[in-house]
């Protein structure tokens, strides 16, 4: 089965619009080829998505936020709404980061309803799941990654779920320099495809895109996409300088 690759820049709270311009910029050159054999996304933080929508656009680069509410308006201070990203043209979200569930105590159940109120407001939702290093330490890698894709997708029809893209983001490998092994992410990508196998056919299954996220670079992202079930990456770090970030994919699709 043909999975297209996807590749997203998940820039976390760096670039304001100024930087983001200069980013797009750079990057555009070039990308039109590159997004023959990988969608290409970029999330940039909620105040600089006006400004990365202005240059995307025209362009083959589709624009993601990192996060979104549950709620559809009203008393929710600091919040944002799908129909918001809507109308700023975000075609992704980001759900479900690690950063989100550790530090700002984002439940499977809490990030499961973001995930149908994105569905819902036709936006694709990047669903991320991974385990701890003492999770993985301790036996319970394939506990944890059942528990999350369960309570994550929950009461999703098969439908609503050709439009999720799934990330497998070890936490121990983000923003560490420490990458799964090629084989290490493999075995977990078949996994979490067996999850979405038992959840929601074997068709749907083997379309969903499983990105792999953590620590992903251009000297790392050729054998990583060389796997299997590896269909695309979640990338932090090296996603925030335009070449690099252009290297990283054009080593992907080669
Ligand atoms: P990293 O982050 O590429 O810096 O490890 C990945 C992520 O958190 O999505």
């Amino acid at each position: 089965m043909e999975r297209k690759l996807i590749i997203a820049a998940n820039w976390k709270m760096n670039k304001g619009p100024a930087e983001t311009v200069e980013f797009i910029e750079a990057f555009l050159p070039g990308a039109e080829e590159l997004s023959e054999k990988c969608d290409i996304v970029i999330a940039p933080p909620y105040v600089s998505i006006p400004a990365a929508a202005a240059l995307l656009a025209d362009s083959v680069v589709a624009l993601s936020s990192q996060n979104v509410s549950d709620q559809d308006a009203g008393a929710f201070t600091g919040e944002v709404s799908t129909g918001m990203l809507n109308e700023v043209g975000a075609r992704y979200v980001i759900l479900g980061h690690s950063e989100r569930r550790a530090i700002y105590g984002e439940s499977d159940q809490f990030i499961n309803a973001k995930v149908q109120k994105v569905l819902a407001a036709g936006i694709r939702p990047i669903f991320c799941i991974g385990e701890t290093l003492e999770e993985r330490e301790s036996g319970k890698l394939e506990e944890v990654l059942r528990t999350q894709v369960s309570g994550g997708l929950a009461d999703l029809t098969v439908e609503h779920m050709t439009d999720v893209v799934v990330a497998y983001e070890p936490v121990w490998a983000i923003g560490t320099g420490v990458t799964a092994t090629p084989d290490q992410a493999q075995e977990a990508h078949a996994f979490v495809r067996t999850l979405i196998e038992e959840q929601f056919g074997k068709e749907v299954a083997a379309t969903t895109r499983i990105q792999y996220g953590g620590s992903v670079k251009s000297g790392n992202s050729a054998e990583l996409m060389a796997q299997r079930d590896i269909d695309g990456a979640l990338v932090g770090g090296a996603s925030l300088e335009a070449v690099s970030f252009r290297d990283l994919i054009a080593n992907a699709v080669a």
